[in-house]
């Protein structure tokens, strides 16, 4: 090994809190679908950093509108207007759905979540809030307190009262609890986590008559799968999600292209019960951040990537089916989890070893794929062929 990896690994085992299970790979730079370690070797990355590298590795767009953006000023609060914020507000709204027409910008998924689910409750004067049993919303009070999968909660002990977890995929179960203490129904469009679950339109239809019936407001936490991930813009809006549109979407991961920021995206009705001080962050909409978002979805946007996702995810689907030992694969665009008749941990080692990054998940036996949206189909090929293989 080089002593440059070695240097990094005694490092960072000595003075980090080993909160991760690592690879062993010292990243060093990345281009696209790649990523590069300080010993050379060359990744194939369908992992994308935990579904953060979008629009690939350092994308060039983005990486010159961020070096403009650092000569001229790195960062101002929202005390004052920024010509970076404002672009970035005008874009991120015209790309969504029609209904959905003001941002707040934060930090991450987490503290998105944790302002869409103060917004529910500041728009309906109620405090609870129902999630699904395998949804994961983030590591703060209120968003742990809301992830009802594996041992999250127990972490986040003691837990902000008030949260009831529902069924994914049975609305029935929802109505139940849908009484008038709740103020928000928020749910993980396509659960990431638990394993790539995607239920049916009338699932997603029937929370939004629901949500209209009773004065709930809707959140869909698009953490991963907005920003083109599902070939859509978001899963909001889309045709397999019955065109729904919740009251709040949520955003963070891919937004900034690796630069941290979130977002949530508001109705109009939302917005107008929200006042000065309700919300607030020291670093949402700071100029590095937006140059990030609007040069992220220009990039998306010229590059095609949306129209590439759905190629790509076609192709992929078609090489892998009949694959022995694969037994389903789910998941929209590029969040796809593949089930496996083994156990999932084992292939994402044995495919490590033959350099391709690949998630795991909940699920013992999904393999969760996350690839930047410029995957191209000979790297599709190169994955199946090594998948094959093993
Ligand atoms: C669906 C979803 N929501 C929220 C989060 C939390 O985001 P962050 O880690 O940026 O706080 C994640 C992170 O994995 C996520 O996948």
């Amino acid at each position: 090994m080089s002593t440059a990896f070695d240097n990094a690994v005694a490092l960072e085992d000595r003075y980090q809190l080993a909160t991760y299970k690592k690879m062993p790979i010292v990243a060093e730079r990345g281009e696209g679908v790649w990523l590069y370690a300080s010993d050379g070797t060359k990744y194939l990355d369908l992992y994308g950093g935990h579904a953060v590298a979008g629009t690939g590795h350092s994308h060039p767009h983005v990486v010159a509108a961020l070096r403009e953006q650092a000569d001229k000023l790195l960062f101002y609060s929202n005390l004052v207007y920024s010509g970076a914020r404002a672009r970035a507000a005008e874009k991120l709204v015209a790309v969504a759905p029609d209904s959905l027409t003001k941002a707040f910008f934060c930090n991450s998924g987490t503290e998105a979540n944790e302002n869409a689910m103060r917004m529910a409750r500041l728009a309906t004067g109620r405090s609870n809030v129902i999630t699904f049993s395998g949804g994961f919303h983030g590591r703060t009070a209120d968003a742990i307190s809301a992830t009802f999968l594996g041992k999250y909660r127990e972490i986040g002990k003691p837990n902000v009262p008030g949260h009831i977890a529902a069924e994914f995929g049975d609305l029935e179960s929802v109505r139940q609890l849908a009484d008038e203490s709740v103020a928000a129904i928020m749910l993980e469009p396509i659960q990431s986590m638990a394993g790539v679950k995607m239920a049916g339109a009338d699932f997603y239809l029937g929370l939004r008559q629901l949500c209209d019936e009773r004065g709930i407001v809707l959140i869909y936490d698009e953490v991963q799968t907005g920003v083109g991930r599902t070939g859509e813009w978001f899963f909001a809006g889309s045709d397999v999600g019955g065109r729904v549109v919740p009251d709040v979407i949520t955003l963070a991961k891919a937004l900034g292209s690796g630069i941290p920021v979130g977002a949530c995206l508001v109705t109009e009705a939302i917005a107008s019960k929200i006042k000065e001080n309700d919300l607030g962050t020291t670093f949402g909409g700071g100029m590095m951040a937006m140059a990030a978002v609007s040069a992220t979805l220009e990039a998306i946007e010229q590059d095609g990537m949306l129209a590439n996702v759905k190629a790509v995810e076609a192709q992929l689907r078609k090489s892998l089916a009949g694959m022995p030992g694969l037994s389903e694969i789910t998941g929209k665009g590029f969040l796809l989890g593949l089930r496996f008749t083994s156990k999932a941990a084992e292939i994402h080692r044995a495919l490590l070893e033959r350099k391709i990054i690949t998630g795991t998940s909940s699920d013992p036996n999904v393999l969760r794929l996350l690839p930047p949206l410029c995957l191209q189909e000979s790297e599709v090929d190169l994955f199946v062929k090594e998948l094959g293989d093993l």
